[in-house]
């Protein structure tokens, strides 16, 4: 038999890490890897995972929660061409590439954060995620994510909260208006 890893193994290690420690940069160095592992399994992977929402241009399919919302696992798919405004998540987030090259732009604040409401937001930095690449954001992160390739892109992301309990927001670069970005999740 060979060695395989399985989604209820990667819960079951999640959960162990979440037990041990809150520490976010403990998590992405223990988390990390196991995700990347399970990436590399194809065999967890179903059909329903590739069904996308044509009205939010991506396709989002919880795997895992807990009772209380924690420890979240995602399989989240884009559209060609479609993507996410500047967001961010409320709690620390591990995303592993499965297929396809996502876009990502991380971007810092510049204003006082001190109207409510409202966020100035400029570019950090731009790069691309391949398949089997791995991206860790800590909390109070902004980014957004693109599919500029012409076909489907799938990756697995891993939350502290499911994102629709965590009161995260969703940026306008043009309005600088910050507002509430809940997702329609399968
Ligand atoms: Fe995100």
């Amino acid at each position: 038999m060979s060695a395989s890893y399985s989604l209820q193994q990667y819960v079951d290690d999640l959960r162990l890490i979440g037990s041990e420690t809150d520490d976010e940069d403990e998590i992405f160095r223990r988390l990390g890897p196991l995700a990347l592992k399970l990436v590399g399994e194809r065999s967890w992977l179903q059909p329903k995972y590739y069904e996308s929402d044509e009205s939010q241009g991506f396709g989002v399919h919880l795997l895992h929660e807990e009772a209380d919302h924690s420890l979240a696992v995602f399989a989240v798919n884009w559209l060609p061409g479609r993507g996410t405004p500047p967001h961010d998540h409320g709690t620390w987030a591990v995303v592993a590439g499965i297929e396809g090259v996502e876009r990502n732009v991380r971007y810092r604040r510049v204003d006082a954060n001190d109207r409510p409401g409202y966020a100035e937001l400029e570019v950090k930095k731009e790069f691309d995620a391949d398949a089997g690449e791995l991206l860790c954001i800590r909390s109070g992160g902004i980014h957004k994510v693109t599919n500029e390739t012409d076909s489907m892109t799938l990756s697995l992301h891993t939350y502290g909260r499911h994102v629709n309990f965590t009161n995260r927001s969703q940026y306008d670069l043009d309005s600088n208006e910050r507002k509430e970005f809940k997702l329609n999740v399968d």
